[in-house]
């Protein structure tokens, strides 16, 4: 079998498409933001903690710094516009969240805002640890409080009819899942 050579600089193009979140954060004055952010994982269950890589040039990077705080909110498929937009513009020119009119609330246990009109699903997360990675750092940060709309999770799993993911394939491309599930006995 013949392979095509990929650079190195060009392996996160093998790992697509990711699930893209929006995340919210706001400074210790109460400058609000949003940033999409693709590289998130879970990394412990007890306790509940993930990790996301955001680079030290964005303005999210700072605020999050600051406040030891974010909101990760998961996304549906029909809101690709927003992310794209969120994962195009900085901040520091424009005011992400007014410009796309979402509404906002405080979070119900951290400060950072919480997009209620856009997000299906909400971990809201208090920062525990930077580590240095590379051209990002990976904030390691605690789920204090978990929520979702109703239907989203059915029997125990996410119910993908009631809320199509939002997957990014790459550039400006996303895509989502095809309704059908496998369960392959092991
Ligand atoms: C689909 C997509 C995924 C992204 N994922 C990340 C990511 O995981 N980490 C990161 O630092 N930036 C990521 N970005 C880039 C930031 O979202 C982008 O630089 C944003 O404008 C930064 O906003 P801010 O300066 O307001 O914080 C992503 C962009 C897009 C379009």
């Amino acid at each position: 079998m013949e392979f095509v050579e990929v650079t190195k600089g060009q392996f996160t193009r093998l790992l697509h498409p990711y699930p893209t979140f929006l995340v919210t954060c706001a400074g210790r004055s109460g400058e609000a933001n949003v940033i999409t952010i693709a590289w998130l994982i879970p990394v412990s269950v007890r306790p509940p903690l993930l990790t996301m890589a955001v680079r030290r040039e964005r303005y999210s990077y700072g605020l999050i710094v600051e406040s030891g705080e974010f909101v990760v909110h998961v996304v549906p498929f029909d809101r690709a516009r927003e992310v794209l937009f969120c994962g195009r513009r900085s901040g520091r020119d424009v005011d992400k969240i007014a410009a796309l009119e979402m509404e906002s609330v405080p979070g119900r246990v951290v400060k950072a805002p919480v997009l209620p009109k856009v997000g299906v699903a909400f971990l809201e997360c208090r920062l525990q640890q930077e580590v240095e990675a590379g051209d990002h750092v990976l904030f390691i940060a605690e789920v204090v409080a978990a929520y979702a709309r109703p239907g989203f999770i059915k029997d125990g799993v996410r119910d993908l009819e009631e809320v199509l993911p939002l997957l990014h394939v790459g550039g400006n491309r996303f895509t989502t899942t095809v309704t059908e599930i496998v369960e392959p006995s092991v």
